[in-house]
């Protein structure tokens, strides 16, 4: 078990408008309430496509759910003439709290490098959000080059712009068990968790390496969520399809 207080985190990817997206939140909060979760325990967050962000932050404004919300991705420029990108400052004045950097998908389609990444990781930063920055192996990295070889590299690159005391989670997600069914054992996500709390220490210390933390993504469900939080270096989850149902992502909420 974890030292930090866990994060359950739902990455919507490109599903839910801006409608779905209020009843969603409203019928989670509900759902959660109903549970009686004990929000002081857990942190549970929602990352829904930018055009429903605004939704999100008025209602859980006004109803006051102690629910997070935050981006599924940034500029890594703060203004100018970059069609279609949305900054930080943009996105911190929505009250994101988070804002999710390096996606695998986001590297695959859109060609991210190790150092865009850490320059979103830094523009995040900037603005006060707090990154939250994926690396994972493919599989091919996994057959020829074991399972940490890849999250170590990329997670070097994407701290080596962030200054001291920054403040980011890190979520490991192997490429593999993406949307595969085909979830990392919970050893497994230890032992690259454990490396890459190794590497936050070399790179930014051990107050970081401490407090800052590690999420495994990758087919998580309800029925394996509590195996992964056992482990003392995974502290929650990035959760993709199982978050799109309220009763699941609640229950997923709900590990304990
Ligand atoms: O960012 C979360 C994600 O990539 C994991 O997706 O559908 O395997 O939970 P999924």
């Amino acid at each position: 078990e974890s030292k930090r207080t866990p994060l359950i985190a739902g990455n919507w990817k490109l599903n839910l408008n801006h409608l779905q997206s209020i009843a969603f939140v409203q019928k989670l909060a509900w759902s959660l309430q109903d549970a009686r979760l004990d929000f002081r325990t857990v942190d549970v967050a929602v990352f829904p496509p930018f055009t429903d962000l605004r939704s999100v932050q008025s209602l859980i404004a006004a109803d006051h759910f102690p629910i997070l919300f935050g981006a599924q991705d940034l500029s890594e420029h703060d203004s100018g003439a970059y069609t279609g990108e949305i900054s930080g400052a943009f996105l911190k004045a929505l009250d994101c709290r988070f804002v999710i950097v390096g996606h695998s998908e986001r590297r695959a389609y859109h060609h991210e490098t190790d150092a865009i990444v850490g320059s979103k990781a830094a523009a995040a930063i900037r603005h006060g959000l707090v990154p939250v920055i994926c690396v994972g192996e493919t599989a091919e990295d996994l057959e020829t080059r074991g399972a940490s070889a890849v999250p170590v590299e990329q997670l070097g690159v994407a701290l080596e712009g962030l200054p001291e005391g920054a403040d980011f989670v890190v979520a490991y997600e192997p490429v593999w068990a993406i949307g595969s069914g085909r979830a990392a054992t919970p050893e497994q996500a230890e032992s690259v968790a454990a490396r890459l709390r190794e590497v936050i220490e070399g790179a930014m210390g051990p107050d970081a390496a401490a407090r800052t933390r590690i999420l495994y993504g990758g087919s998580v469900k309800s029925d394996n969520i509590a195996s992964f939080l056992r482990e003392p270096d995974v502290d929650g989850a990035l959760v993709g399809g199982a978050s799109l149902v309220v009763e699941e992502f609640a229950k997923i909420a709900r590990f304990q």
